[in-house]
């Protein structure tokens, strides 16, 4: 896997219990990856060496994150690498321009969207939109980093400039007013099977996912239909291979429209570890392998997960004496730490709570919140103070 990430630690435990190793290329011994897998390649994800290093003797390369560029991928792909997924599928969860592109062509509903060559376009996109839009990198956003709301014509033209003379391609959508944001995860393998979990509501921060609820709660009669089949039929169409992520907006209307593509285990599924009855991280591997692929059903009517995002001053509690004081109070969260230092907003871990029988998913919402705020803040939601 290319990436030391906490979506390749993940999957490395999950490589454990089917006897396999996973390999991976990381940047430094430290990232989460790194720390726990035996087989660890250093070196950089922009280096053909690095890549073709990793790849020796691996059955297949699969990735952590988006950004191999293209051009190397096609070289590993000549060179005899199984790339999973393979260049043609990924380019469309790298290039946000191509990805909106080619969703039209195949139908799929995107929002309103238009390439951006100079500052002008995104200013008359703009007053043609109606005074907001969106402004996206085509490339190498993550986490909401390179998404920029427009509040006026010279605002995008503004926003444009600034990302052109640094070289930056941009493209300019319609800000769309949603009811909420949801996603479709499936999977696929070479040969030919798909499957798909519940469909879930993300709900995100400042450009960043904080909580799932899988599934989504009160879906409109046949959505989460609608929703798994187009997951499905991209992921056929596209030649996916592995777990895909469709981003959607659930429009005022309760239509859908897609957001963006991941090609990788994604936040959204994180809840899968202890919600459904494979993991996405199984998954993955089981597609990348091309074994058949394990049941997505849910285990429970509710599962909520809550990421552990770095609080704005680190507490001087250490993460060990929070997770036990959590353990007390919550005995039923199950908790992921990814193994990194602490930082304002980054992403430490998450934690999920999977409903019981009879239990509020409002309720099961909150404990998990409660956890996850805990976890990074060292403070209640609720303002318990026992010890
Ligand atoms: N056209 C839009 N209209 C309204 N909100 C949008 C639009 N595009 C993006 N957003 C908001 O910004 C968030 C981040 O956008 P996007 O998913 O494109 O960025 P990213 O940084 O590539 O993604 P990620 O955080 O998933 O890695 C979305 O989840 C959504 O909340
Ligand atoms: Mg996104």
């Amino acid at each position: 896997m290319i990436g030391g990430g906490q979506l390749a630690r993940m999957t490395h435990q999950a490589a454990i219990a089917l006897g396999q190793t996973l390999r991976v290329l990381a940047v430094d011994p430290g990232d989460p990856a790194a720390q726990v897998s035996p087989d660890v390649v250093l070196g950089s994800h922009t280096d053909f060496d690095a890549l073709a290093r990793a790849a020796t003797g691996a059955t297949a390369m699969t990735f952590d994150h988006e950004h191999v560029p293209t051009e190397l991928l096609d070289k590993l792909v000549a060179a005899g690498v199984n790339v999973a997924p393979p260049p043609q599928a990924l380019v469309h969860a790298q290039d946000k321009l191509l990805m909106r592109q080619k969703l039209s062509a195949l139908g799929a509903p995107v929002p309103r969207f238009a390439d951006v060559q100079t500052p002008d376009d995104a200013a008359a996109f703009t007053a043609e939109a109606g005074g907001a839009a969106v402004l996206k990198t085509v490339r190498g956003g993550y986490d909401g980093r390179g998404v920029l709301m427009a509040d006026s014509a010279e605002d995008a033209r503004a926003i444009a400039e600034r990302y052109l003379a640094d070289g930056v391609p941009v493209m300019i959508e319609e800000k769309v007013a949603m009811r909420r944001e949801l996603a479709a995860l499936v999977a696929r393998s070479p040969f030919g099977q798909g499957a798909a979990w519940p469909v879930v509501e993300t709900v995100q921060r400042d450009g960043i996912c904080v909580e799932v609820i899988a599934p989504a709660q009160d879906l409109p009669d046949g959505l989460g239909a609608a929703a798994q089949e187009l997951g499905l039929r991209l992921a056929d169409e596209l030649g996916v291979v592995g777990v895909l992520a469709v981003e959607l907006f659930e429009t005022l209307d309760g239509g859908l429209l897609v957001n963006e593509l991941a090609m990788r285990p994604h936040n959204s599924g994180h809840w899968t570890m202890d919600g459904s009855v494979t993991s996405q991280f199984e998954q993955h591997l089981r597609a990348v392998l091309d074994y058949p692929l394990g049941d997505t059903a849910a285990r429970a009517s509710v599962t909520v997960m809550a990421n552990v995002l770095g609080a704005p001053h680190t507490p001087t509690m250490s993460v060990d004496e929070r997770i036990h004081h959590l353990f007390g109070r919550l005995p039923e969260a199950k908790v992921h730490m990814y193994g990194k230092g602490e930082r304002p907003g980054r992403k430490l871990g998450h934690v999920n709570v999977v409903g019981l029988p009879g239990q509020d998913p409002a309720d099961v919402r909150e404990r998990a919140v409660r956890a996850a705020h805990w976890l990074s803040h060292a403070e209640w939601t609720d303002g318990w103070e026992g010890h």
